[in-house]
């Protein structure tokens, strides 16, 4: 049997289907080269023919993406998958990844289309898909819940038009892992042809068992684990990458196969689709939470202290804990900050653009006297707004407060261009800051998310504020850092406000 087991990232993708966890083309082609550097087989980059942006983010991420694969999603119907095919196009190694529901519920009640109707169309998709490339995807959405016989008769069907991967969702995280194995191995038993393709899965997490679920399909057969980076993804999430890979370096005696990933670069990856999306990452998460390594029970500590696998089972340096070195100070050159941002995969788009962003990098280094890489990221987050998301802009601010008196915040604000000064009291300085804001944007918001982080260690950390605000069935998150937490905050939210006023149209694929 293979022993490779393929790692399909769809963190930008079904990632970005999380409410509130869109991301700019920027965003998206900076986390795409940190799945590079990470040596992730597949990047699922969008779905391109959802908008224009996410067409724009799929082809940018096909031009500059050379080692993993750049794949499209695309409904089974001529012009989706036409957007696929032109957006991969510029791709070293492209492929399109088309779907239809299989399941009764789905094809009745949403496609109203017949079982035949659903085989033939699926079969016309993969015929328009080779018109642009011989690495097809299919998948039976809602397969978890799809009759076996008709998942054999479709994927028959679809095996012989051309597919080369099969992939089998649990689209509503219905499955438990005995049962989905036995699935996957009937799939594979019973299908003409099943060994000419890569046998893939996609679990989401809704009863928590994205992951069990996933390794046990990859120990009934299957070679390509469907996953994202902290398990993002629609509602509950998708599996989780670092949880899969890890599984299965850590038991390929159970799993008889390995990942060609780099594991150091999975706390980098972690931190940084974290620090893009306004998700934070739970303490006790597996692999890359803050606690995913800490010892506190004494008996623990001494056990690790005199031996460290009495109970440790992965080395924290082997995910890349630890990895945030100091990388710059205040006396950093301009070409030493130019090269770590290379080396981080951040682009800058001119020298204007690197001046800017150079100035910033020495006031925040004379208030902070290490510079690491996630303080650069968050920098580099802050400067990557593009003009039609910077309707607001914090221009400069003013906070009061003292025992016994109301807080007070004044804001300067930059609207549409123009400045305009407020000011406002609150139960504390940050609910000050955004009253003052609101009293000028009127945005009529519900705030449903508040949450501060620090960046890195030390009080001389910056602070990096986290904002989901919804309005309308719309729901964004905003991200703002600075060695001020209050400052942070302002950002937070008026980057969040910006995102609101910026109407990216979204269509979830599976709606
Ligand atoms: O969950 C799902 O079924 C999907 C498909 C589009 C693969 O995301
Ligand atoms: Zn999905």
């Amino acid at each position: 049997m293979n022993d490779k087991l393929i790692i399909f990232d769809t963190t930008l993708r079904d990632g970005e289907q999380s409410p509130g966890a869109s991301m700019t083309r920027d965003e998206k082609l900076r986390i795409a080269r940190q799945l590079e550097r990470m040596r992730v087989d597949v990047i699922e980059a969008g779905f391109a023919a959802a908008s224009n942006g996410d067409f724009e983010s799929v082809r940018a991420i096909a031009e500059a993406i050379k080692e993993s694969t750049v794949c499209s999603l695309a409904r089974a119907n001529e012009n989706d998958i036409r957007r696929a095919g032109e957006a991969i196009r510029p791709a070293a190694r492209g492929r399109i990844h088309t779907f239809i529901a299989t399941s009764p519920i789905h094809m009745e009640k949403k496609l109203r289309m017949s079982p035949d109707e659903v085989v033939a169309q699926a079969v016309k998709a993969i015929g328009w898909a080779k018109e642009y490339t011989d690495d097809i995807e299919f998948s039976a959405e809602d397969a978890g819940r799809s009759e076996i016989d008709f998942l054999c008769r479709i994927f028959e069907a679809v095996i012989k038009a051309g597919a080369t991967t099969i992939n089998v969702p649990d689209t509503v995280g219905y499955n438990v892992p005995e049962q989905f194995a036995a699935t996957i191995a009937t799939l594979i038993e019973r299908v003409p042809n099943a060994d000419q393709v890569v046998w893939s899965v996609h679990c989401h997490n809704d009863l928590g068992l994205a992951v069990a679920n996933s390794l046990a399909a990859v120990r009934a057969g299957a070679r390509q684990v469907e996953c994202t980076v902290n398990g993002l993804g629609e509602r509950a999430g998708n599996a989780s990458l670092e949880e899969v890979v890890m599984a299965v370096r850590t038991r390929r005696d159970v799993f008889q196969c390995d990942t060609g990933i780099d594991t150091t670069q999975i706390v980098p990856a972690s931190k940084l689709v974290s620090g893009v999306t306004g998700f934070p990452v739970q303490p006790n998460k597996a692999i890359v939470g803050a606690n995913a390594f800490a010892h506190e029970s004494g008996i623990h500590q001494d056990g690790v202290l005199k031996h460290r696998e009495t109970y440790e089972i992965m080395r924290a340096e082997d995910v890349g804990w630890g990895a945030n070195k100091l990388v710059l100070g205040k006396h950093s050159g301009r070409n030493a900050f130019r090269s770590r941002l290379q080396e981080l995969g951040i682009e800058v788009e001119s020298e204007e653009h690197l001046n800017h962003a150079f100035a910033r990098f020495k006031e925040l280094a004379d208030k902070k006297h290490e510079i690491f890489d996630e303080d650069l990221h968050a920098l580099m987050s802050d400067e990557a707004t593009t003009p039609e998301l910077e309707h607001f802009r914090l221009v400069s601010s003013r906070f009061h407060s003292e025992t016994g008196e109301t807080p007070q915040a004044e804001i300067t604000l930059a609207v549409g261009g123009h400045e305009t000064h407020t000011a406002a009291e609150g139960s504390g300085p940050v609910d000050a800051a955004f009253k003052a804001i609101e009293s000028v944007a009127q945005s009529g918001t519900d705030l449903l998310l508040y949450s501060v982080n620090a960046i890195t260690t030390g009080t001389d950390a910056q602070g990096e504020v986290t904002v989901r605000l919804a309005k309308d069935g719309r729901v964004v998150n905003g991200q703002g850092a600075d060695t001020d937490i209050i400052v942070a905050s302002a950002k937070a939210y008026l980057n969040a406000l910006n995102k609101l006023h910026s109407k990216l149209e979204r269509v979830n694929p599976q709606v």
